[in-house]
């Protein structure tokens, strides 16, 4: 029977031991035991579906990646120790010597290593196109082009793809869709529904949501998931037992953070609007985001990340995150805990500016991941250090 998110996400778990516990315990083992040879060989062979060591699989893990997978609406998935040995593990369980990528420009800082600095030691290259130049993405196709990256809404500047469009090209083109989806998360968004055939999950940021452990996940198709499966096995990226256990548990409170997050979000955007010290605020679900028909088609909520440009370039961004008093300056995002970043003067800071625009990242370009605290102290924060900016 179909479930509801939600419960998918609580009621989703591991069979109860001979203790009949009621929630899941901690498997913390790194092997699996064998009641005779044969047994031992049939596993082995796949010819029993079991755990038989927690590089390939672990009761913690397998609840965890079960829960994504319903969320998704995938067929299958696999969990990782981070957001980017998900992302290196699909693409390299993908991808043979001299294929092609075709991404947006506006990834992740790692992810556009992987696409410039790595994958091409195996003469794989990447075509880039912007966030508004969707309409080149047929154009940079190639006869060796085998996938379709993208994520939405991109970090750090939130902007917007259109799914349902990139989906179509993918799709027309026979190319692997996949999407980074860890910003928007499966409650706001299902990339599945849109024609994507891999999802892939940072699980550090809203999946954890509490800033304690990394993890990442590849969810989508039977077959490309069985291919990651063996790379995986083979390799050894996977997820420890521990950390499984503790995001399939955070998964049981996603959808009320997540509902909370952007409720946050959104009063915090709106407040922020028309600011005088600033010269743009971008959220998705506000009216004057320049891809906020997109987001309404394709997202439930706006997501928790608000971008804003202060005027006066990188020193007054700087001023500004010297003058935070509550929230934290700190890389991660997706914590309860309100963060406020600067990426022209830190995470990107070692960009030309030519590279930083490229991605939306003006000189006074802020992003916050905005917390679960009272949404007041939020803005008041906010507010106080754009005044003595
Ligand atoms: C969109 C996105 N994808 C992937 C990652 C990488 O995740 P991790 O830090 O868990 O490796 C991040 C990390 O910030 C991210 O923001």
């Amino acid at each position: 029977m179909k479930k509801h998110f939600e419960t998918d996400a609580i009621r989703n778990q591991t069979e109860k031991s001979q203790f009949s516990e009621h929630s899941t315990p901690l498997y913390l083992t790194s092997g699996f035991v064998f009641d005779d040879a044969e047994e031992m060989r049939a596993s082995f062979a796949e010819e029993k579906e079991r755990n038989l060591y927690s590089r390939f699989s672990n009761p913690n893990t397998t609840e965890f990646v079960d829960k994504v997978v319903a969320m998704e609406g995938a067929e299958a998935g696999f969990a990782f120790a981070t957001g980017m040995s998900a992302i290196f593990s699909t693409f390299a369980s993908i991808l043979n010597a001299g294929d092609h990528v075709v991404s947006c420009r506006s990834v992740f800082g790692s992810t556009h290593s992987m696409f410039t600095k790595y994958l091409p030691k195996w003469n794989i290259t990447t075509s880039y196109f912007k966030v508004n130049e969707v309409d080149l993405v047929e154009s940079l196709i190639q006869p060796n082009t085998k996938v379709l990256y993208i994520e939405t809404p991109t970090n750090p500047a939130v902007d917007i793809l259109d799914l349902e469009l990139i989906g179509n090209i993918a799709k027309k083109h026979n190319l692997i869709f996949i999407v980074d989806n860890c910003f928007a998360t499966p409650y706001i968004q299902q990339p599945i529904k849109f024609g994507a055939d891999l999802v892939i999950h940072s699980a550090t940021k809203l999946m954890d949501g509490q800033g304690r452990v990394l993890g990442g996940v590849t969810v989508g198709s039977k077959d490309l998931i069985r291919e990651l499966y063996l790379f995986a096995r083979n390799t050894g990226p996977a997820m420890s037992p521990f950390n499984a256990w503790v995001l399939s548990k955070s998964l049981e409170t996603l959808s009320l953070r997540v509902e909370k997050h952007c409720q946050n979000a959104i009063e915090v955007a709106a407040f922020l609007e028309g600011n005088e010290k600033l010269n743009f605020v971008k959220y998705p679900f506000l009216k004057s985001h320049p891809q906020h028909e997109i987001a309404k088609k394709q997202m439930k909520l706006g997501g928790n990340i608000v971008a804003f440009e202060i005027k006066g370039g990188i020193e007054a961004g700087r001023k500004f995150l010297n003058n935070i008093k509550m929230c934290s300056l700190s890389a991660n995002l997706g914590d309860t805990r309100t963060i406020v970043t600067h990426p022209a003067s830190t995470t990107h800071g070692r960009l030309s500016e030519e590279d930083r625009l490229e991605v939306g990242i003006t000189d006074g370009l802020v992003r916050c991941s905005i917390g679960l605290e009272n949404v007041d102290d939020i803005i008041k924060d906010l507010n106080q250090a754009l005044n003595n900016s």
